[in-house]
Order: C-alpha cells, then sequence, then structure tokens
C-alpha cells in the first residue's frame, strides 16, 4: 500500500463504493435522459457550488451537479447545433480519466488512437492517403489551425518575418459561422477582409467569387482562402463544393471547407449522402464530433489535405521536445507539431469507444433518422393551416413560424416567447434564428435520442401555445 500522500484515497474500499454509487447514478440518469430536461438554474447554485473543502463528492456529484445540466441530453433538445453524448462516453470517461494521458506526443497508446480516429475520419471525408489531422477543441479552433497553414501556403516566411503590409483577403457565404470571421480576425487577416459572396438558391455563387477574387487581385490585394460550408448553422444549408473546389484550384487560393456537423451527412443515406460530393478535394475541412457524432464534449477535428503544409504552419521543437528513436521520447510525429496545443486531452477515446460499440453504420442510421425527422418536422407544421412553414429543410435544420398571418414583429416576437416558455417548462428546446427578417422557430436535430412522437408532440405543444398567446 502506497503511503498516504493527502492526495490519493486513503481507503480505497470506501473510493470504491462512492464511484460504484455514482457509477450507477449516472447510467440511471442516461438511461433515463428523457424524464431531465433542461430546467432554469436554482437561487443560490454559485453558494452551493463555492468551494469549501473535505465533501462527500461522490454524493454531491449525484445531488447538486448532475440536476444542473444544459438539457442536450433530452430527446426534445433542438436548440444551436449540440450533440446529446453516449453512453460509450461514460466508458471513455473512466478509462480516460485513469490512463491522464496528454496526448501532446510521446511514444503511448492514445497517440496511436488518434492516428486511427483521424484516419477514419479522413477516410469517411473522402481526403487522400497522407493527408494529415489533429483533434481540438471544436470547429472554432479547428478554423484558426486551417487559416493558418493557408497563410504560411500564401506568404513565404510569414512565421518567421509577420504578415507584413500584405493585404489578404478571405472568401465566405453571407451565412458562414461565426467562427470564420473569429478565425479572420486572430490570424491577422482582419474582418474587413473578409468579403461576402453573394448566394445563389442557398449556395456561394462561384462565378461571383471568382470576379470578386480578379477585382481583389487588380486591386493588388493577395486572396488568401475560400470558405466552403457543408451544413450553415441557421438553415443547414450546402455549398456547391465541387464549385468551390474549381475554382480554389483555377485561382490558386486554399479551399477550407467548415463541416462542423454537416460533414457527418457523408454517413446517412440518399439523398443527404450526396450533400457533402466534392468536399475531400478541400485543403482543409473543419468538423466536430461533439456535435452529430453525438460523443461528449469537446472534441473537433480539422483535416489537411497536405501533411508537409500542416507541419510547416506548426512544428518547432526546442531542445526540451527533442524526440528519440526509442524510449518514451520516440512515437514520432508528435501532435504539438500540428496545432498550438502541447499539451493535449486524450479526445481520441471518446470517439474510439463510440465507434467501436456501435459501428460506423449505426451512426450514419441515426444521421439518416435525424434528417427525416426534420422532415417530419416540416410536414406537421404544413400540416396545421394556423402555423407557417419555413423552407423544406436540407439535412436536419427545420425552420417555421408558430403562426402565419401576423405582422413580422409579432411573428418574431411570438416565436420568442415560445422558445423562451418551452425551455423553461421543459418541454422542448428550439432556439431561434432570422429568416428574412423575421425571428423563426429552428430545430437542429442532431439528437440520436429523438423520436416520432417526440417531433408530433412538440409541434402541438407549439400550436397549442401560440393558440393560448395570440
Ligand atoms: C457551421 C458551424 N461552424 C462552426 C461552429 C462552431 O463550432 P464549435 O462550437 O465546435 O467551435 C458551429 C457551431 O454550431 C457550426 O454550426
Amino acid at each position: 500500500m502506497a503511503e498516504n500522500n493527502g492526495l490519493d484515497p486513503q481507503d480505497w474500499d470506501a473510493f470504491r463504493a462512492e464511484a460504484h454509487g455514482l457509477l450507477d447514478a449516472a447510467i440511471d440518469r442516461m438511461r433515463d435522459a428523457a424524464d431531465h430536461p433542461w430546467q432554469p438554474v436554482p437561487e443560490g447554485l454559485e453558494d452551493v457550488y463555492a468551494i469549501r473543502g473535505g465533501g462527500d463528492v461522490g454524493a454531491r456529484l449525484i445531488s447538486d451537479v448532475m440536476p444542473h445540466h444544459g438539457g442536450n441530453t433530452h430527446p426534445r433538445f433542438w436548440g444551436w447545433v449540440q450533440g446529446t453524448g453516449l453512453s460509450s462516453d461514460i466508458l471513455s470517461g473512466i478509462a480516460g480519466a485513469v490512463i491522464n494521458a496528454n496526448v501532446g506526443g510521446r511514444d503511448h497508446g492514445a497517440v496511436y488512437m488518434e492516428r486511427a480516429v483521424i484516419d477514419w475520419a479522413r477516410r469517411c471525408m473522402g481526403m487522400p492517403d497522407g493527408a494529415s489531422g489533429v483533434l481540438v477543441t471544436g470547429t472554432s479552433q479547428a478554423t484558426v489551425l486551417a487559416f493558418a497553414a493557408a497563410r504560411v501556403r500564401a506568404l513565404d516566411g510569414v512565421r518567421q518575418a509577420g504578415q507584413g503590409d500584405a493585404r489578404l483577403i478571405a472568401y465566405a457565404a453571407q451565412g458562414v459561422h461565426n467562427a470564420t470571421r473569429k478565425a479572420v480576425e486572430l490570424i491577422g487577416i482582419g474582418s474587413d477582409n473578409l468579403r461576402f459572396v453573394p448566394v445563389r438558391d442557398g449556395q456561394m455563387d462561384c462565378g461571383a467569387l471568382r470576379r470578386m477574387i480578379a477585382a481583389d487581385r487588380a486591386a493588388g490585394a493577395v486572396p488568401l482562402l475560400v470558405v466552403g460550408t457543408a451544413g450553415s448553422v441557421d438553415m443547414g444549408l450546402f455549398d456547391d463544393l465541387n464549385g468551390l473546389a474549381d475554382a480554389a484550384r483555377d485561382e490558386g487560393i486554399w479551399l477550407h471547407v467548415d463541416g462542423a456537423f454537416g460533414a457527418w451527412t457523408r454517413l446517412a443515406a440518399d439523398p443527404w449522402r450526396g450533400l457533402t460530393d466534392g468536399i475531400g478535394r478541400a485543403d482543409s475541412i473543419a468538423l466536430d464530433f461533439h456535435k452529430w457524432m453525438y460523443v461528449g464534449y469537446d472534441c473537433g477535428l480539422v483535416l489537411m489535405r497536405s501533411e508537409e503544409e500542416h507541419r510547416a504552419a506548426f512544428a518547432a521543437r526546442p531542445a526540451y521536445l527533442q524526440g528519440a528513436e526509442r524510449g518514451l521520447a520516440g512515437g514520432d510525429p508528435w501532435y504539438c507539431d500540428y496545432g498550438v496545443d502541447l499539451s493535449r486531452a486524450n479526445r481520441a477515446l471518446r470517439v474510439w469507444c463510440a465507434l467501436e460499440s456501435r459501428g460506423e453504420a449505426a451512426f450514419g442510421d441515426a444521421i439518416t433518422r435525424n434528417c427525416a425527422l426534420a422532415g417530419l418536422m416540416h410536414d406537421e407544421v404544413g400540416r396545421r393551416s394556423s402555423m407557417l412553414q419555413g423552407p423544406a429543410p436540407v439535412s436536419a435544420i427545420c425552420v417555421f413560424s408558430a403562426r402565419r398571418g401576423l405582422s413580422p414583429a409579432d411573428q418574431s416576437a411570438l416565436n420568442a416567447r415560445i422558445a423562451q416558455t418551452l425551455q423553461e417548462n421543459g418541454e422542448a428546446v428550439f432556439s431561434t434564428t432570422d429568416v428574412g427578417g423575421t425571428t423563426m422557430l429552428r430545430a437542429a436535430i442532431t439528437n440520436h435520442r429523438t423520436s416520432e412522437p417526440d417531433v408530433r408532440a412538440a409541434v402541438a405543444a407549439v400550436d397549442a401555445l401560440a393558440e393560448e398567446l395570440t
């Protein structure tokens, strides 16, 4: 028995009992997820969480922590774009805590597992053998890494000399996620140099893109990259990725695809599978396992077509990080050479446990079901003459208005009020978005627990509440 160091349990049998109790409660909670919608945070919770030390943590996790969640584990949660989490996360959480791997590099299992997970995703996205990637917190960080690599390609020596007075330009469609704006700001392009390309039939107009690039070049700027979207955050729309890949190739600029959630339609059945055609031609893809692959937070991925370009943007090893042929300092390549983090969490374990326990096909089926449920929601709204359908869902996002025949301002106020009321009474979580100047209800069904009765009941609840409020 090790000597008492003050931090490990003094009584391992007592700890075992505490942990078993927590595990049972955790499994019950996940099994009964439908009984646990989001509820407003009770007053005084900050005080409950004030650090006092020495408490019975196992019991307090059950009584004070697990009840106050964000609700995205519930079958009728469709707000923003969030994943549900999987039972395999419980297993990976336990094993991951015991290993406590730092996946910045060195020669240990978690590094090899991350390679396996990235290789699976690479094949899934149709990127060539030899493409590389790194797991990150999410698509926001993945986007920064991708843009940094694009900048190194465009400006020789930028890592050492800085950008100087080169005026770099990035292009994206109007509905691009805010992560692109942040990345453009962070790597020194500046958001004034993010050009919004007109959209035609829900997709970036590739002809307009080419004309804008030519005009910027003529004005002495450096067109750097174009961002294609595979699954827009508002409406779940997809750009013509083959058209963008052709334009990027002809213009010699970097094609980045934001596939945060929508990239995973590659696993779905037709007609959704084809939405991402051409994605494998991108120079980089950002995507999240924590959204539409349902694994627990956080886990995003950036894939880069060229490992050489990926390393060129980030590789640097001072003396204290030198690798070796053998021993723990072996295991080259190290992930610290593929991004900004040196110390890194073992995110691959969550993905590996998910795929190994359920198999790839189960995820494709769940994604297909989610798309079909968005269509069902659209149809349920259409069946009610009092409600107003939004555009037909392209993937898993359905937008609609609780009442037709009202002014945009009244419709907006009603939809916002309904979203809030349903959240607070625990019936369903919709978020809202702006569609042509009107606030509409929006459901992003990236939730493997949602069933047809959930969708029907939620639309009925919206209708009933609208009746009451108007
Ligand atoms: C299309 C799109 N891009 C980027 C992001 C940002 O991803 P993350 O929250 O993983 O940083 C989101 C988040 O919802 C998204 O929907």
